[in-house]
């Protein structure tokens, strides 16, 4: 390797690692990631990504692969492929976000893919990284639509092929070119990547794109979205547009098709690091989700499984006489029984008394979801927590407002009266501790 990409290298470690969180995170998420059982991840780039922001592409690929991690990519070209069009005056038009496709619009999409992708694997080459393009010969594909022209419906995936690259110790950089017989067939690189998903198995399916994540209606990231909470939801929302809307379909039917571990993230390349790499992420990650229950109280089993998160998330133990008021309680819990909430309803604002989740599941989203429904369930509510807790990021980002005293920071929803606020601080900060 030359001296200037060993320099490249090196600064490229430098650069992402500062933006990363602890050794002990990143070493749990390598671990994870490097399994044997499963393929680390298919990794879908936007054909902007690479107009835009190669730089910073080919610095997180570089450094996953320096980890000892390899991606399949599946690349987009549609701007590029847009702009020659309209150069060389080749009209075009889009059914349903599909491309119509004559002969004159394929064989410019032809080179165009084969263009760009020869970039990115020649980027990666010089970069130090073995790379391998794949065109046209991974897709086996009909005509989907005569209305389309030469558009194809993928019928089955080459994994073999893929396979082959990956063990060659290689990253395979693969284009969205479908074939029949000796016929070339374009496809839609999102439906593409679908399909690869479902072929592959992987741990993760990351979309890079020049946003990063998804974005709710105050213009504000979107961290977590657990589907079997959400995605009626979101559906339904005005201002999440029709192509999200479309994107966030196309990912249910993908994770119906994964195991329950797997997950989507939707992040920019200078994110991609600190996204994997950490627990709370960089980008919006979605995940199938867990459904989650209310249980009124005294329940022997809830009792249990409440005590047992508790006491792992906060490594220590729960007071004997914690259920003692059991009737005032309420709790909250993900069926996979690894999150929970507990709210007490003795004083006349309901106070968050507990909320846990047990380390191995942190980046997860478990937390996100189950704090989701309790939400809905208590419009006013409030709570404390120690000084140093790590959450405290998180509640001063959704809280209406905190009062920071030396041994508690007391937070608070929903609650505008100021006696009423005052009671509950008062009686926040003479709660006896619950987790000895
Ligand atoms: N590093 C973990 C993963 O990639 C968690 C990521 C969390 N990301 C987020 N946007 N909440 O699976």
């Amino acid at each position: 390797m030359s001296n200037s990409s060993n320099q490249f290298i090196k600064n490229t470690i430098l650069k992402l690692l500062g933006a990363i969180g602890s050794d002990k995170e990143i070493k749990k998420y390598i671990e994870k990631f490097s399994s044997p059982e499963q393929r680390f991840a298919v990794i879908k780039v936007g054909g902007s990504v690479i107009e835009n922001d190669l730089e910073n592409l080919i610095s997180s690929l570089v450094f996953l692969n320096q980890v000892g991690l390899k991606p399949v990519i599946l690349h987009g070209a549609g701007p590029m492929l847009s702009a020659n069009l309209e150069k060389n005056k080749i009209d075009f038009s889009f059914i349903n976000g599909q491309r119509v496709t004559s002969t004159e619009v394929r064989d410019v999409a032809h080179s165009v893919f084969l263009e760009t992708n020869q970039k990115v694997v020649e980027a990666l080459k010089t970069q130090g990284a073995n790379a391998k393009g794949l065109i046209s010969d991974v897709f086996e594909c009909t005509i989907e639509d005569p209305n389309l022209g030469y558009v194809g419906a993928i019928q089955s995936v080459n994994d073999k092929l893929i396979n082959d690259v990956l063990e060659s110790d290689s990253i395979p950089v693969i284009a969205p070119i479908g074939f029949q017989n000796n016929e070339m067939l374009n496809i839609n690189a999102d439906i593409a990547t679908v399909e690869l998903v479902k072929a592959i198995n992987p741990y993760k399916a990351i979309f890079l794109s020049d946003i990063g994540g998804i974005f709710n209606s105050r213009e504000q990231l979107i961290p977590n979205i657990n589907l079997a909470l959400e995605y009626d939801e979101f559906m339904q929302e005005e201002w999440l547009h029709s192509g999200m809307k479309l994107k966030l379909q196309q990912i249910k039917s993908l994770l119906d098709h994964l195991p329950k571990t797997a997950s989507v993230s939707i992040t920019k390349p200078i994110n991609l690091p600190k996204e994997l790499f950490t627990d709370s992420g960089s980008g919006t990650l979605i995940k199938h989700g867990y459904s989650v229950l209310q249980h009124q109280l005294p329940n022997k089993d809830v009792q249990e499984q409440f005590t047992n998160i508790i006491e792992a998330s906060f490594k220590g133990k729960l007071v004997d006489n914690f259920f003692d008021n059991a009737d005032d309680l309420n709790i909250f819990m993900t069926s996979c029984k690894r999150a929970t909430i507990a709210i007490s309803n003795e004083f006349a604002v309901p106070y968050m008394d507990k909320f846990g989740v047990i380390p191995e599941a942190k980046g997860e989203g478990l937390g996100a979801g189950i704090w989701h429904e309790m939400r809905k369930a208590y419009p006013q509510v409030f709570w404390r927590s120690r000084p140093n807790n790590p959450i405290n990021n998180f509640y001063t980002s959704i809280c209406d407002g905190c009062q920071k005293q030396e041994e508690w920071h007391i937070f608070w929803i929903g609650i505008s009266d100021f006696g009423a606020l005052k009671g509950c601080i008062e009686n926040a900060i003479n709660k006896p501790r619950s987790v000895i």
